[in-house]
């Protein structure tokens, strides 16, 4: 595909779909990390003349026009961040979208209204994309995170226009290439989280691609269990321990390590602070449940940690948003931050609350690179095409008339 080096965009209306679904509580941005990686694109494309038009979608209001889903506030945001007036229009298609764009002069950027009030959006409605499209005179992707969304303003558009993968949307794939399709090697991943059942087709696609898979949070709970290891009152599944049996089998076929927690910090009550144990994972209390990896698991990845060039991490090691149960997780991110920033690891972190996690650890921006992805990231991990990409690769080859 081709990249904003291809675009000569003074002058031209460039429709810019970027992720602007960032977490918001009680009315208030939590984390800004979605707009500050997006900022370099539209300043690019403003200073060089573009009159920049941003669409994105905002949370799932269902085809409604829902006011509490508005983009406007996050507009606001984007031109404080940007430090320079950012427009809005109350409407990402018809009349209202058409006369803001009509007023734009060089240089200008507008934020058209959220695209999921419209049901098209995710229907992938090529009315839609027609009526995106009209707007402007070229489209460039920078939402990465929603180019597993197969949606209008996503997809669709990219057949009706010239198209463009943005800057943020370029480092992301970038990273992954590194990470998975290129690495250095030995490559290792750490894959944590509660389930094995929701990331079955990513340990599988892992399992072909790295050297050691490193397995936390509950699913490693699973794992331990289908071993025949009594793991208590823990979190598990299992109806899945003939799954993670399979999988140890194709791993130990494909020369893949697969390591597993040696100890564990217990508790029997699920809060902040309550009295822990910590037991070898052979030796958890009946009544107990595991909730973090214990030191010597710690010491254990911290020394596989060292034999890796590259790694790819996805979950937490334990209950991180609980204290202690953040313990493990805290210590081997700074173990992955001190060995990547000495330049001796490559490491890309991203999906679910992996950044949340680091960001816990205060080491979100200490890999070598941070996802701005949930969902497209564990897509991405699990081998499979994400339309977005495919939209900027293929369709635009082909672009039809409007
Ligand atoms: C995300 O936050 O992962 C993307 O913006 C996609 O959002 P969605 O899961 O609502 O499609």
């Amino acid at each position: 595909f081709k990249t904003l080096d291809a675009l000569q965009p003074k002058g031209r209306k460039v429709l810019l779909r970027a992720d602007l679904n960032v977490p918001v509580r009680d009315g208030q941005i939590t984390d800004l990390t979605r707009i500050e990686r997006l900022a370099p694109t539209i300043r690019e494309l403003a200073d060089k003349g573009a009159r920049v038009i941003v669409v994105s979608h905002f949370d799932r209001p269902k085809g409604q026009r829902v006011p509490a889903m508005s983009l406007e506030p996050i507009a606001t945001a984007l031109g404080t961040i940007l430090g320079r007036p950012v427009r809005f229009a109350e409407d990402c298609i018809g009349p209202v979208a058409e006369q803001a764009v009509a007023s734009l002069q060089d240089g200008d950027v507008l934020v058209l209204e959220n695209t999921r009030f419209h049901a098209g959006e995710e229907k992938n409605d090529p009315e839609l994309s027609k009526a995106l499209a009209a707007l402007a005179d070229d489209y460039v992707n920078d939402a990465f995170s929603a180019a597993h969304r197969a949606h209008a303003s996503t997809e669709g558009v990219a057949r009706f226009l010239p198209s463009f993968a943005g800057r943020l949307m370029e480092a992301e794939l970038n990273a992954l290439n590194v990470a998975l399709e290129n690495p250095v090697r030995p490559v290792g991943a750490i894959v944590g989280g509660a389930k094995i059942s929701t990331k079955l087709d990513l340990i599988g696609n892992l399992l072909d691609r790295v050297d050691v898979l490193i397995i936390g949070g509950a699913m490693a709970n699973t794992f331990l269990a289908a071993k025949g290891v009594a793991v208590g009152k823990s979190l598990q599944e299992a109806d899945m321990h003939d799954t993670a049996r399979a999988i140890m089998a194709k791993a130990a076929g494909k020369g893949c390590e697969i390591i597993l927690p040696v100890d564990a910090v217990t508790a029997t009550e699920f809060r902040a602070d309550p009295p822990t144990k910590t037991v070898p994972v052979d030796a958890v209390p009946a009544d107990a449940m595991i909730l973090d990896a214990g030191p010597e698991t710690v010491r254990l990845l911290t020394e596989k940690i060292v034999g890796l060039k590259t790694l790819v991490w996805n979950g937490p090691l334990g209950a991180f948003e609980l204290h202690p149960f953040d313990t493990a997780t805290n210590l081997v991110a700074a173990e992955v931050a001190r060995r990547t920033q000495a330049g001796q690891l490559t490491s890309v972190a991203g999906g679910g609350d992996t950044v949340s996690a680091l960001r816990h650890a205060g080491v979100a921006d200490e890999m070598t690179y941070t996802s701005t992805a949930g969902g497209a990231f564990l897509e991405w991990l699990e081998g499979k095409t994400l339309p977005g990409i495919q939209a900027l690769s293929e369709l635009s080859e082909r672009i039809l008339p409007l």
